[in-house]
């Protein structure tokens, strides 16, 4: 965009149009639109939209870049008079509230910059630019934010306003990198309702993420408005707190035609919406849900014979869908919808076998690199909100190593690992830098264990001790530098030396005879942190970190989750690895003891209180109907979904020899709860399919791969079986779990 400038409306009581007009009086070979927003955009061209998709143009760290999106316009095109329309909302960059406790963070006021270039059959070439001849309009939509919702009235006139004034924006631009952001499945609503409390409430029957869409004939005038929630309180009374100061506030004014209205710029979570105005005549077939997302390409498929565990998956797979739009984002509802980077790390493994993210996480990774500041640090968040400072934090700023090493494991594409192995190395830089012992992470603040349930109960905090949490993902990440510096063919050596000193310093620091310092933690009463929980030995055990001692540090950990009544209390750093660290250890049976738990706190406990995707906390709500909390309690947070990467590699036994799946071993664990298990994952070589089921004492397993895959079955004996492209069927007569 060589000669187009930054403009924004002056202040206005609607949303902008921007509108340019220019002539076409010559034969075109070529016309593309490079346009870009502080803001979301919606761009036209003689009327015609130039892309379906949507909240353009994504979310990047504005102040280091922009993505600038180019279209094709040719086809658009008349000879003659033709206009460029750009409606203008907020979103992300022109938003004056990301975050939450503020509400009004300073960032970019709300700009448009865009360039048509017209190439011509006689080699002339020809630019119409944003600039301060640009007029600008009002529109029918009064208000729009991601938090807040949209009011449309589509009776209000549209009216000129004045030329378009120039915006001071600097930034760098960068051609669009992200997944584009679509319309997917539609919701069509199981019901509408008056609750106990006397509200109109319509169920869609499933939390998601997106907008409501509403086709009805109103009277000139008349409003429909409503407001999202996720559930219904213990009395059956719609209930909404949980957003905290995300207002979310939908409001539509009919024309007197047949009108079919959408938000165009904000979007919600939730799977109920209570009606505020309406029409006495509305009827559910007036309302249709919309999911929004990165149009990430689904690979992944599970199905067993317990119900329980596939509505678990079902959940798993629509949390990721409802918080995979642009960025990896804790939620979809309150006033938070962040790039949190601890949320994404533990569920990105996950996230890798249900759909192809290789795309999306390169974007964002980038951001993230751009994020880190010159000591190495990484905030919590990316994009960082300017004025919205978050803590530096062990598991979470560790995202910069483990997500672009799972991506390389996934996808075999080292791309990721050039781009961001000079990140992964200021990263373990500052932790050095902290202190005082050289090799291990102390005295920092860091989330920890977040929401595990062996602290007090009602804490945030889990008990287990920060110090050892920080040391022990210092040395994960310092173990992943090495890896992936083998994979670019580096000199790893300083790191490898780095990692043995860590690994010494940290037994010796925090175990005693085998066992970690401190008192044993009790679930929901551990008052003072300390090293012995669930968690401390899930991760010495999955993290390597204390080899020559493994089966002291198990039966540990069996007796903990014996204690809690066969119950885990991990939060955020454990859960992702306690199955792991049980099934690798040989007590795959204390796995799906865990797996197949119901009681709180567990993976489903919260299916069997109707859980339609996954929650925050393991008791959102508790057996008594009381909510968690009112001010941190989503019910659509994907990080505990992490568990599906277990079931894909260990109750379909898909295990993953070399990265992007050119060779596998195929090691189910079958278990009579589940009666039989079948998924599949596709890769770029074709799709694995695993599968297995009794038949009388026998299991059969069904297995099938695609050419240029090496693949070896181990049967029962832990003995291998070469797998052959195609069908395979192999039986095995056992002991069951
Ligand atoms: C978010 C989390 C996040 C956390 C940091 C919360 O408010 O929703 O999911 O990781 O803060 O501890």
């Amino acid at each position: 965009m060589k000669k187009a400038i930054w403009i924004k409306a002056p202040i206005m009581n609607t949303l902008p149009y921007f509108k340019k007009k220019f002539l076409v009086d010559k034969e075109l070979v070529k016309a593309y639109l490079d346009i870009s927003a502080m803001g979301f955009f919606e761009a036209k061209i003689n009327g015609k939209q130039v892309t379906d998709s949507l909240f353009n143009p994504g979310w990047t760290s504005y102040h280091n870049r922009v993505q600038v999106r180019r279209f094709d316009i040719l086809p658009l095109l008349k000879r003659e008079d033709n206009e460029i329309t750009v409606l203008l909302g907020e979103g992300w960059g022109g938003s004056r509230r990301m975050g939450w406790d503020s509400p009004t963070r300073p960032y970019f006021y709300p700009s448009l910059i865009f360039e048509i270039t017209l190439m011509y059959a006689d080699t002339s070439i020809e630019t119409i630019s944003s600039d301060t001849h640009v007029d600008v309009y009002s529109s029918r939509i009064v208000a729009s934010s991601i938090y807040d919702g949209e009011i449309q009235d589509e009776t209000l006139r549209v009216k000129y306003i004045a030329k378009a004034e120039g915006s001071f924006i600097t930034t760098n631009y960068v051609e669009y990198e992200g997944e584009d952001i679509v319309e997917g499945e539609r919701i069509y609503p199981l019901k509408i309702f008056t609750d106990n409390g006397g509200n109109r409430v319509v169920d869609f029957g499933q939390n998601f993420t997106g907008y409501v869409e509403v086709n009805f004939k109103g009277k000139r005038g008349e409003k429909i408005s409503f407001t999202p929630g996720e559930v219904l309180d213990k009395n059956g009374v719609f209930y909404n707190k949980n957003y905290r100061s995300a207002k979310s506030f939908y409001s539509f004014t009919f024309t007197g035609r047949a009108d079919t209205f959408k938000p165009k710029f904000s979007f919600m979570g939730g799977r109920y919406i209570k009606l505020i105005d309406y029409p006495d005549d509305i009827e559910k077939e007036n309302f249709v849900g919309i999911m929004v997302h990165s149009n990430i390409e689904r690979t992944g498929y599970f199905e067993c014979g317990n119900t329980l565990i596939n509505q678990l998956y079902h959940n798993i797979i629509y949390g990721q869908l409802s918080n995979y739009l642009d960025i990896p984002t804790d939620c979809p509802q309150r006033d938070e919808r962040l790039g949190w980077l601890g949320d994404a790390e533990v569920f990105a493994r996950a996230a890798e076998i249900n759909f192809n993210v290789l795309k999306f996480f390169k974007k964002w990774l980038k951001d993230m690199a751009l994020e880190q500041k010159d000591s190495g640090a990484i905030e919590g968040v990316v994009p960082k909100v300017p004025g919205l400072d978050v803590l530096v934090s062990c598991g979470w700023a560790d995202a910069c190593t483990i997500i672009p090493y799972e991506m390389y494991l996934a996808y075999n594409d080292t791309e990721v690992l050039v781009d961001t192995f000079p990140m992964m190395k200021k990263w373990i830089s500052y932790i050095l830098s902290r202190g005082p012992n050289k090799y291990l992470w102390l005295g920092d603040n860091h989330f920890g264990d977040w929401l595990a349930l062996d602290a007090l109960y009602g804490e945030s905090v889990g008990a287990t001790d920060l110090d050892y949490l920080a040391s022990a993902f210092f040395a994960y990440s310092t173990s992943i530098v090495i890896k992936v510096g083998e994979v670019l063919k580096e000199d790893v050596s300083y790191y490898k030396d780095l990692y043995k000193n860590i690994k010494k310093e940290f037994i010796k620091k925090f175990f005693v005879d085998g066992l970690p310092i401190g008192e044993k933690a009790v679930i929901g009463k551990t008052k003072k942190k300390t090293c012995y929980t669930e968690t401390a030995l899930v991760i010495a055990l999955y993290f390597n970190l204390y080899e020559d001692n493994k089966d002291k540090l198990l039966n540990a950990l069996i007796e903990l989750i014996d204690e809690a009544d066969g119950r885990m209390t991990t939060g955020f750093l454990g859960t992702p690895f306690i199955l792991h660290a049980l099934s690798d250890n040989g007590r795959s049976d204390y796995a799906y003891k865990l797996l197949l738990q119901e009681k709180n706190p567990s993976w489903l406990f919260s299916v069997l209180h109707g859980a339609t995707t996954m929650w925050e906390h393991y008791d959102g709500i508790n057996d008594e109907g009381d909510f968690w909390s009112e001010a941190m309690n989503s019910f659509n947070h994907y990080a505990y979904g992490a568990v599906y990467d277990w079931i894909f590699s260990n109750t379909l036994g898909i295990k993953r020899l070399s990265a992007g799946y050119k060779k596998i071993a195929i090691d189910p664990i079958p278990c009579k709860e589940l009666g039989f298990a079948k998924g599949s994952i596709k890769t770029k070589y074709g799709t694995i399919y695993s599968s297995w089921y009794y038949q009388g004492d026998a299991l059969v397993f069904e297995i099938e791969i695609p050419k240029g895959i090496e693949a070896v079955f181990i049967d029962g004996s832990g003995n291998e079986r070469k797998i052959v492209p195609g069908k395979n069927r192999f039986y095995r007569e056992e002991e069951i779990i």
